[in-house]
């Protein structure tokens, strides 16, 4: 058996009397796509929050390829390989859509890059090579999105902000990808052309594995290898889509909302 990338064992996390996330145990192995779907509020993005460190368990343990990450900072976790988008976009708007990517590099490089930034007088040299190899990330993952790499990244459409946030996660270069959410606020069109972009990133950089939080249906039946169901914070399904989505108790956890 090979060590997952990413493993969580009994992972719980209590705010007061909610237990948020309960003892949540999941895997995702290399090359592999997770799908990760459960009602409003069921904990997914908790889930996300604590694989990724901006949150502390109150039990459990998360582990990067069979190593412990537990109370690492968030900065290190993505150092180490994880890396994530947000439920709500976190772009930063008043700058370009290269400077975006960039700043999603900061970790991979030495120090100075988010300074040359900051202060364009200063490691001009650094910066270009930075600006040269962030091109050709957002170039891989979107001609049209590399040929508008000096907008604003505020003036971008939805489905472009959202891919420009999977080509800064990328940056940093990472074995696990986790989304939130991915396709929100996108139209079937939009999905589509979202799941080849993840299709597409897997090709290209093998051994690279992906989490995705979804509520669009149509994407969790395509995309994901297999699915996890979160409910009140506690993974009741983990299987083939096919083989969950009828259970009893999944449909349960969706009130009656189609699965
Ligand atoms: N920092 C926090 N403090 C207190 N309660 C929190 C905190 N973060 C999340 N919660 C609670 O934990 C529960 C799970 O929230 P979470 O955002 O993880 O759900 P979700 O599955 O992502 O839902 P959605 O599909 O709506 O995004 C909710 O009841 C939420 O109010
Ligand atoms: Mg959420």
């Amino acid at each position: 058996m090979t060590t997952p990338v990413l493993e969580t064992r009994d992972l719980s996390i209590r705010f007061g009397g909610l237990v948020a996330v309960d003892s949540v145990s999941l895997h995702v192995d290399a090359s592999e796509i997770l799908g990760v779907i459960g009602p409003n509020g069921a904990g997914k993005s908790t889930l996300l929050n604590l694989i990724s460190g901006l949150y502390q368990a109150t039990n459990g343990d998360v582990l990067l390829n069979g190593v412990s990450i537990s109370g690492r900072p968030a900065h290190r976790i993505v150092e180490m390989g994880i890396t994530r988008t947000f439920q709500s976009s976190r772009l930063f708007n008043d700058l370009t859509v290269l400077d975006n990517v960039i700043i999603g590099m900061h970790s991979r490089t030495d120090t100075g890059v988010l300074e040359a930034l900051l202060l364009p007088r200063r490691a001009r040299r650094k910066l270009r090579e930075a600006a040269d190899h962030a091109g050709a990330l957002l170039n891989s993952i979107s001609r049209d999105l590399y040929a508008r790499r000096n907008t604003l990244a505020g003036a971008l459409p939805q489905a472009d902000r959202r891919r420009l946030e999977i080509a800064r996660a990328l940056a940093s270069d990472p074995q696990l990808i986790m989304l939130d959410e991915p396709s929100s606020g996108m139209d079937d069109r939009d999905t589509d052309a979202l799941m080849e972009d993840v299709r597409r990133i897997m090709q290209e950089r093998p051994g690279i594995s992906f989490l995705i939080i979804e509520h669009d249906m149509r994407l969790v039946s395509a995309l994901p290898d297999r699915v996890i169901v979160i409910d009140y914070g506690r993974k009741i399904a983990d299987g083939l889509f096919q083989d969950i989505r009828l259970r009893e108790d999944v449909q349960e956890a969706y009130l009656g909302q189609k699965v």
